[in-house]
């Protein structure tokens, strides 16, 4: 085994929602162009890394598949290609972030497995690396190498931080269904891009997330009305939290998460008292800033992208 790194370290791996998220147009490589407000919130997972010959993965959900299918172990594959030594982690993950949930699970787990992975292995990679292949491993990854406020471009995974938004009084509600983002997108059945709508739509995007105000006329998702069509049950929740009193209530991602915003502590607690009584998993969060999401990484921050 190789000399240098910790023997072990376990590290937080937040969950994101999206403020925003409109889709530009269909790209020729069949992804979709987007122009996406990110952001991390308190709810996390916790992954332990332990030096190891081989690599192995367990969860703590028994449903989770551990194998290549898994983000975490693609990430290890990824990055082992890359650093060219043959080495091993034994890791835990335990999973606290619906899966499928529009919340950014796998991906933030991808993420997380990239830096701690390279602290383990006493790897120093570019930060443009990581990027590279955080890029590899799914459009939403190499927003969590930044977190806190950012905007994603391209397919989501050019990444620009913005003024951080905070709300500390939010709620996340997930109903028991299986969404899969590839229909998302395609019942969306977008145009496909043209250089010229591209470039334009871009520029009033970008000028949207950079004013954007956690007001419901800001928070836009255009997966939404696709998605509600064929769950409808994503509808009932939104309706839910808006008539209990949050400010706002958006779907992230392709769903089937709901986000609300409240404006006092006794509101949100009726609201999760209320929400109890359905049969939906439900969440108080926060928004969590960029500098906390570094700290909360500590010891790996510097594995981090520092051009902010
Ligand atoms: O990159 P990731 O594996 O997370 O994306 C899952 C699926 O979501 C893609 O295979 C694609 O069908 C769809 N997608 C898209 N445009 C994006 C991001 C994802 O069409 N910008």
């Amino acid at each position: 085994m190789e000399e240098g790194g910790p023997s072990e370290l376990t590290l937080p791996s937040f969950a994101k929602i999206n403020w925003r998220l409109r889709v530009i147009g269909k790209r020729p490589d069949g992804y979709h162009e987007l122009c996406t407000v990110f952001q991390t919130v308190s709810l996390h997972d916790v992954i332990r890394f332990e030096k190891s010959d081989e690599t192995v993965l367990k969860c703590s959900d028994p449903a989770m598949p551990t194998d290549g299918r898994n983000l975490i172990m693609k990430a290890a594959a990824a990055l082992r290609a890359e650093g060219g030594a043959a080495l091993g982690a034994s890791m835990v993950l335990e999973k606290n972030i619906p899966a499928s949930g529009g919340l950014g699970g796998g991906s933030s787990n991808a993420a997380i497995a990239l830096i701690g992975l390279s602290k383990l292995w006493n790897l120093s990679p570019a930060a443009g690396d990581l990027a590279r292949i955080a890029r590899g491993i799914g459009a939403d990854v190499p927003f969590f190498l930044t977190g806190g406020t950012a905007l994603g471009t391209g397919r989501g995974d050019a990444i620009e931080p913005l003024d951080e938004i905070s709300e500390p009084l939010m709620m996340i509600v997930t109903p028991r269904l299986g969404m899969d983002t590839a229909s998302a997108f395609s019942a969306l059945n977008a145009q496909n891009l043209t250089t010229s709508t591209s470039e334009s739509n871009l520029v009033v995007c970008r000028r949207e997330a950079r004013n954007l105000r956690t007001e419901q006329g800001d928070l836009v998702n255009d997966l939404e009305e696709a998605v509600v069509k064929s769950h409808p049950e994503i509808a009932e929740i939104k309706g839910f939290l808006k008539d209990c009193g949050a400010r706002v209530a958006q779907m992230s991602g392709s769903g089937s998460s709901v986000f609300a915003v409240f404006d006092k502590e006794e509101t949100r607690q009726a609201t999760l008292e209320a929400s109890r009584k359905l049969h939906w998993r439900m969440f108080a969060v926060a928004t969590l800033s960029r500098s906390q999401y570094r700290e909360a990484l500590n010891p790996c921050h510097g594995l981090l992208p520092i051009s902010f």
